[in-house]
């Protein structure tokens, strides 16, 4: 593909992307004033050129006035099309105003990356009041799906598994891994109390007697979700569950939580950078890069 792939906090996939396109790696100066501003410089000639801007998006703030940056400069190089791929897709979770006068976040963010990107590729977007992106993005917007690689990664290391999602969001992921490993599923019931307190409810699971409990989510971020599941169903007598989720955010002590509530192993997607990265995406995501190159 004739086309320059940058990066922004996700340079091991931004090369492997590159590599499966046969695309080349961008050159960029980047680093930031003493203020804190950013100083960015491409290198090469980008007028008429595609350029695909790897971004890491996860804890958005941190890269996210880069990448926008990023983008302008390019457009203002000349460049063709820039495509943003940002393997998380930040701020879905505020996707309706809740309380009055909150911000619909999502919304917000969506024509941000609207202004800047000619296309947005990402993976698992938490779609849960919004059907499809198509209703946030008007650039092309391709949602990828996960699910094949969790399930072969728990097919291989959890043939006995039983998928259990902790809350009824979790239910089309775990539905659709558990179908796709052939192996019994759940669906637990959540209730929120704030941020980092949750409860969930973990009735008594005959069916998962002798089976290694996994337990199934779209992320993990402060861990509190997977961690108070994981320590009822060993309190049940249960075998030590897996977590397995797509994206890991791991904000705050999140895996010393997974680790105490009897957490055996965890398993995430490389769509942020973490050492439970067991799942790769690079393959997903350059198979969408050329069918959008292909129009
Ligand atoms: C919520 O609906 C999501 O699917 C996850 O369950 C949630 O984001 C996990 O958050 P935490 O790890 O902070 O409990």
């Amino acid at each position: 593909m004739n086309a320059s792939v940058f990066d922004l906090g996700h340079a091991g996939l931004a090369d492997r992307i590159a590599a499966r396109l046969g695309a080349a790696r961008g050159m960029l100066d980047r680093r930031t004033f003493p203020d804190g501003e950013h100083y960015l410089r491409i290198g090469g000639d980008r007028a008429g050129h595609h350029a695909v801007v790897v971004a890491d998006l996860a804890l958005p703030d941190r890269h996210l006035t880069a990448t926008l940056l990023l983008a302008a400069t390019l457009r203002d190089l000349g460049a063709a099309r820039i495509t943003l791929v940002a393997p998380y897709l930040p701020y879905m979770r505020q996707d309706a105003r809740f309380q009055p006068g909150e911000g619909v976040t999502s919304r917000y963010f969506a024509r941000w990356i609207d202004a800047h990107f000619d296309a947005l590729v990402t993976i698992e977007p938490h779609l849960h009041r919004y059907a499809t992106l198509a209703e946030l993005y008007s650039i092309p917007a391709r949602a990828l799906s996960a699910a094949p690689l969790l399930a072969a990664w728990i097919r291989a290391e959890a043939p006995d598994g039983f998928l259990i999602g902790p809350d009824a969001e979790s239910r089309r992921w775990t539905e659709a891994v558990a179908e796709l490993a052939g192996l019994p599923w759940t669906v637990l019931e959540k209730v929120r109390h704030g941020d980092r307190a949750v409860d969930v409810a973990v009735p008594a699971l005959p069916a998962l007697a002798g089976r290694r409990p996994v337990l199934v989510d779209d992320v993990i971020s402060t861990g509190h979700t997977m961690a108070d599941a994981a320590r009822k169903l060993v309190a049940q007598g249960h075998r030590p569950p897996f977590a397995a989720a797509i994206h890991g955010l791991f904000v705050e002590d999140a895996e010393r939580l997974l680790r105490d509530a009897g957490v055996a192993r965890v398993v995430t997607c490389d769509t942020v950078p973490h050492a439970s990265n067991g799942c790769q995406v690079d393959g997903l995501l350059a198979e969408a890069l050329l069918a959008l190159d292909r129009g």
